[in-house]
């Protein structure tokens, strides 16, 4: 287990290790307001698709505490505010929408706004503590499907720091290193928020699972030469027929590997997987400030004026993913069965 928190309950606050100033510096800051945490949520401090369902939670679980003491009505009334508040951050990881729908339905029950608020506290304790229940399970499942040795090739940071601890796509690798699997990781840059250089390096360092770091164009060269044994990566949303929304450069990877015979597995919760979309055609993605591209590390490299697009995410068709990983058990197409089974 990686010794370090994305997110924490310190039983006062949110702690938060702000994936900002990764990996140069650790720095963790305490939240008790819940408008502070949906900012922490919209600038990064914390991302990655679980961890922002947990951190949600624990934000709504804060303002429940500052409302305990109000009357019925007021209370719905501020924890209505809260949860659209909440559901504006961040639209395209499906697992905040979920969290909050847990949430709202944790606090239907109680029969006074005291008892609402601990019932609160106690919900985001639980979908903490059963996501890294589920990535320990994505881990022993994924792993079964890699080799030994493997070069397995990631992109963005789908570890420990985007979930509530050890990861959905670093999970099947820190799994099949701790079974003993000689594992190797080509990590994607991921231009331009850099999660794969700044996080997922820092986090793989840490654990000492060797990591070697690629620019994402560098990839298609690597599957060419034939050093890539597996792609695998994580999930923000992933519809009822397998289309998967990941982070931008993502669907790239899949064309890559298709065409050089690479299996490409996703490895995600249940909770990523939203059985009310068909087609990912229908996911929102989030577009982001222009500054992500136009700057890197905070210097400018691109002209004055110029117009940018900066999608956040990609959307992978199905018929490019060889597996799903679940915590339940690992989707095969046709997908719209396979999770379908999985959800009962
Ligand atoms: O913009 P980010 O850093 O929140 O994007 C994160 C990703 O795309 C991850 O791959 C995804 O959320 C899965 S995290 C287990």
């Amino acid at each position: 287990m990686s010794g370090f928190r994305a997110v924490e309950w310190t039983g006062e606050a949110v702690r938060l290790l702000d994936q900002r100033r990764l990996p140069t510096e650790e720095t963790y800051h305490d939240y008790t307001d819940p408008e502070a945490v949906a900012v922490a949520i919209e600038q990064m401090v914390v991302r990655g698709a679980p961890a922002i369902g947990v951190t949600a939670a624990y934000g709504v679980a804060l303002a429940a505490r500052r409302w305990a003491g109000a009357t019925a009505a007021e209370f719905r009334s501020a924890m209505e505010s809260v949860f659209e508040r909440f559901a504006r951050t961040r639209p395209t990881a499906v697992n905040l929408f979920w969290a909050l729908d847990r949430m709202r339905r944790a606090a239907q029950g109680a029969p006074d706004p005291a008892r609402a608020a601990e019932a609160l506290e106690v919900e985001a304790r639980a979908i903490e503590a059963e996501d890294l229940e589920a990535c320990r399970a994505m881990g022993r499942l994924g792993a079964e499907l890699l080799t030994d040795p493997a070069t397995v090739l990631t992109h963005c940071n789908a570890g420990a720091l985007a979930t509530a601890g050890y990861g959905t796509a670093l999970g099947v690798i820190r799994a099949a290193a701790e079974a003993g699997k000689r594992v190797r990781v080509l990590a994607d840059e991921t231009r331009p928020f850099l999660q794969g250089a700044r996080l997922t390096a820092w986090e793989l360092r840490k654990d000492g699972i060797p990591v070697t770091l690629i620019t994402d164009g560098m990839a298609g060269y690597r599957m060419k030469r034939g050093g890539v044994d597996a792609v695998v990566v994580g999930a923000d949303r992933i519809t009822r027929s397998g289309d998967v929304a990941n982070k931008i450069g993502t669907y790239t990877l899949a064309v890559l590997a298709r065409e050089h015979g690479v299996p490409f597995y996703v490895a995600a919760p249940l909770s990523t997987v939203d059985f009310e979309l068909s087609s990912g055609d229908e996911i929102p993605i989030e577009e982001r400030d222009p500054a992500e591209v136009t700057h890197c590390g905070g210097t400018r490299v691109a002209p004055e004026g110029v117009e940018v697009w900066n999608p956040a995410f990609d959307v992978t068709p199905a018929r490019l993913v060889t597996a799903i990983v679940t915590e339940r058990g690992v989707a095969r197409p046709p997908y719209t069965e396979s999770l379908d089974a999985l959800r009962r």
